[in-house]
């Protein structure tokens, strides 16, 4: 019982920092997007400088990419601890370590592509998807702390 709610807090603690971290991640992208730097680094998947310190001209491009691969980290975190639980939150969970994956695989080709517009676009709304799957994951998991064992 007590490593169940040690289950359900981790799920809570993890959900909350994907959702932050793809806020935050979302935020670089639309900046990268709205100040004309999308084809600032042309390389994939590292720019140019490699794992040196990236010059101002890719900056936001590069550290883009960076919280990205983090945000990636925490969401298969948040799957693999919500695969043991049951219900929407296992569900939505579980979608968003995929959809995520498939994100950094849209970028890629965002990148390899120089910016075709529908996959910009696809870009986009699949940050937006992923958003919502991470707050309801959040939400349905804060839910179960409160609830009666
Ligand atoms: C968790 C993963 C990611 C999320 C949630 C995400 C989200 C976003 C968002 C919301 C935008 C703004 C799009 C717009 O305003 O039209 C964007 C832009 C962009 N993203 Fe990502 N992104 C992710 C990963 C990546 C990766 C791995 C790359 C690889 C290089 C990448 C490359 C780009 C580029 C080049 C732009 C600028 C597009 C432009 O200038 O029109 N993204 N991203």
């Amino acid at each position: 019982m007590v490593d169940d709610r040690m289950n359900v807090m981790r799920i809570v603690c993890l959900s909350f920092a994907s959702l932050a971290l793809l806020f935050t991640v979302m935020l670089i992208g639309t900046y990268v997007d709205a100040s004309h730097q999308g084809l600032s680094c042309p390389a994939w998947p590292l720019c140019p400088n490699g794992f040196n310190f990236p010059p101002k001209k890719y900056l936001f491009e590069e550290i883009h990419r960076i919280v990205a691969v983090i945000t990636a980290g925490v969401v298969f975190a948040t799957a693999g601890y919500a695969a043991k639980k049951s219900g929407i939150m296992r569900k939505t969970a579980i979608t968003a370590g995929i959809i995520v994956a498939v994100q950094i695989v849209l970028g890629m080709f965002v990148v390899n592509t120089k910016l075709n517009a529908l996959l910009v676009a696809t870009h986009l709304s699949t940050g937006v998807f992923l958003f919502a799957l991470a707050l309801i994951t959040f939400v349905s998991s804060y839910r179960l702390i409160n609830t009666k064992p």
